[in-house]
């Protein structure tokens, strides 16, 4: 398993105004996308190529295209939705999947309440968005529900993750490479990623 830290300057800068209490929900929202976007440049760099024969006005000529597997991205419920559209620029012809957990507030473990994945979902590359890795229980449920359904390429993309949620991600999923913006401290009390950015799905949706 790898921990890829995408710290590209562009991230890190809006990293920060998204980070910052003072951002509201309008401004939030169009970082959180943008941040996406600048990051599925790097969690794509890996994807085949095949050799096609094209026509440029000046003469035939082989070039290169994208090959290989289609892609599937999988938002977890709520706040993820907020990364799709930014990823959604780069690769138009992706499927979107959702998983929908909460937290049985008894056993404090995550219960699929709702998915609705692509048919073909099993033969997809997929990509796993969700802008915060905290305890790492949802990203592991939501792993363990694509894998159920025979997925087994997944790449997981947060903006910021704890070191707790790397290790439960890395626990039971090890052939999951995590992409991040950043690796913050640690997980305060209530689950909340310190310095983080607060509730990523209050920001972005203007809840309280
Ligand atoms: N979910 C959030 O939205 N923020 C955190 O800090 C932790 C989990």
């Amino acid at each position: 398993m790898a921990v890829v830290v995408i710290d590209h300057p562009l991230i890190q800068h809006k990293l920060t105004y998204i980070r910052d209490k003072n951002t509201g929900s309008k401004d939030f929202r169009e970082m959180v996308k943008e941040v996406a976007m600048l990051m599925a440049y790097e969690v794509t760099r890996d994807l085949q190529l095949q050799d096609v024969e094209i026509e440029t006005p000046v003469t035939k000529t082989k070039a290169k295209m994208i090959s290989g597997k289609k892609l599937g991205i999988i938002p977890i419920l709520r706040a993820g939705i907020g990364m799709v559209d930014g990823i959604l620029q780069l690769i138009p012809a992706a499927k979107v999947g959702h998983v929908g957990l909460y937290r049985d507030p008894e056993t404090l473990t995550p219960v699929e309440y709702y998915s609705k994945l692509p048919a073909d979902v099993h033969e997809r590359d997929l990509i796993v968005v969700d802008p915060m890795l905290a305890t790492g229980g949802s990203a592991v449920a939501a792993i363990d529900v694509l894998k159920a359904k025979g997925a087994t390429s997944i790449k997981l993309v947060n903006l910021i993750a704890s070191p707790e949620g790397i290790a439960e991600v890395e626990k039971y999923h090890p052939d999951v490479n995590i992409y991040v913006a950043a690796v913050d401290e640690k997980l305060n009390d209530h689950g909340y990623i310190v310095p983080g950015l607060g509730d990523a799905g209050d920001r972005l949706f203007g809840t309280k």
